[in-house]
């Protein structure tokens, strides 16, 4: 399995540029690299000065730098039509409106999933040893890796897992040619479900994938950056760097308009960058004079965002989602859990016990938190929020406590 680094942030900032300076940089360092543009707006060739297809090509005679664009409509029309055909056939069969059937079988978001899955599948099957992403913007982003678990829960209703009693229930009103079809549906299903769970895995796996995230030193991508921290942190996927991109060279001592048009300009930059505090190291990279096209430009950014060190490594890997304390004993025993997350002051945030989940809601995008074995059998009895994240209190529940 390959390396992943997947780029994403704010439109316009500089994703494209930086995950292909990237790549070019890793493979110029010896590493085979392979950039993949998963944003339906390609740019990837541009940036690299090359065409691009939908399998991957060597973009230059180094013989490491490869490069392609997925093409998420023909996968949708490969994987997804075929199956959804059946399962409108099954679904008719079953004696389901057609309009209902429709509807069941209009999937939002297939075309990112699948994406992603083919992302997934040339990490997994080719000789790269690291695959860089560029993502597109970051509200598509979020809401792509946010998918295989939200399409998890949708194929688990469409597709419950006592599918054999569906099976008899289709025999009894629909004859055994769509009990046959089913049975072809459900094995697609499956098979679709195990991607999903491989592609799950993949993004949770914080040694083999990571976020790096662009921005442009500007108040309000400053303040989506924030957001976007937040919302990575709470799905358990790791952002290994932060880069902030077409920082203005400071004019040193020269005087005039320009000079003072520069140093006004890079005094703003700065300070946004200074309110940025308590995300770890920003890499930052100057806004040239010439949109960097072609692998010799793009180096030279790379140069100056990496310096002399290889471009894999990120930030070290971040203290755990997740920690337990507690003190006391017996029934008197106090525990506190505490989530890490980063949240500013006007977070909105809730919190509620859901059996053994704790679903937390970050400015409306929920998370379901499994808690450790031991707070299962506890009472939450309270929940401080600060910068770092959240600290839920918890006494042992005398009903289930021994
Ligand atoms: N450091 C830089 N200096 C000068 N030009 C830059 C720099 N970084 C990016 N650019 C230029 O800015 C434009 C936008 O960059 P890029 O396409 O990489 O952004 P993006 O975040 O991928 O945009 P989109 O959200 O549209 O995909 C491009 O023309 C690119 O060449
Ligand atoms: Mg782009």
């Amino acid at each position: 399995m390959s390396r992943v680094l997947l780029f994403t942030g704010k439109g316009g900032v500089g994703k494209t540029t930086l995950s292909a300076a990237t790549a070019a940089s890793l493979a110029a360092h010896g590493r085979k690299a392979l950039v993949v543009s998963t944003d339906p707006a390609h740019s990837l060739g541009d940036a690299l000065g090359v065409r691009l297809g939908a399998e991957p090509s060597e973009v230059d005679e180094s013989g490491g730098l490869f490069a392609c664009q997925i093409d998420p409509r023909g996968l949708v029309d490969e994987a997804w039509g075929e199956l959804r055909g059946h399962l409108r056939t099954v679904l008719a069969g079953a004696g389901v409106d057609e309009l209902d059937a429709e509807e069941l079988t209009v999937l939002p978001g297939v075309e990112e999933l699948l994406a992603l899955a083919e992302v997934r599948r040339l990490a997994s099957s080719g000789p790269w040893e690291v695959v860089v992403v560029d993502c597109g913007p970051t509200a598509e982003t979020l809401r792509l890796l946010s998918l295989p678990e939200a399409f998890a829960g949708y194929l688990e209703r469409l597709f419950p897992t006592h599918r054999r009693v569906v099976r008899g229930l289709l025999a009894g009103v629909a004859g055994t040619g769509t009990v046959e079809k089913w049975d072809a549906t459900a094995d697609a299903l499956s098979r679709l479900a195990e991607r999903l769970d491989a592609l799950r895995s993949m993004l949770a796996d914080s040694e083999s994938c990571s976020v790096r995230l662009v921005l442009t030193p500007e108040r309000v991508v400053a303040a989506e950056t924030r957001r976007t921290l937040t919302a990575l942190a709470l799905q358990g996927i790791r952002v290994d760097s932060v880069i902030a991109n077409r920082l203005v060279p400071s004019p040193g001592a020269a005087r005039g308009a320009a000079a003072t048009w520069l140093r006004t300009r890079r005094q703003e930059q700065d300070a946004v960058l200074a309110e940025l505090t308590g995300i770890g190291e920003i890499r930052t990279v100057d806004h040239r004079a010439a949109e960097p096209v072609g692998v010799p430009a793009l180096l030279e950014v790379a140069a100056q965002l990496y310096g002399d060190e290889d471009p894999l490594p990120g930030a070290a890997v971040p203290e755990s989602l997740l920690e337990v304390s507690g003190s006391g004993r017996g029934l008197d025993a106090r525990y506190s859990l505490r989530i890490a997350l980063p949240l500013s002051d006007d977070t909105d945030l809730d919190l509620a016990r859901v059996d053994d989940d704790l679903a937390l809601t970050v400015d409306g995008r929920r998370r379901l938190v499994a808690l450790p074995s031991l707070l299962r059998r506890c009472i939450v009895i309270g929940a401080e929020m600060d910068s770092g994240g959240v600290m839920v209190e918890f006494r042992p529940d005398p009903s289930l406590w021994r």
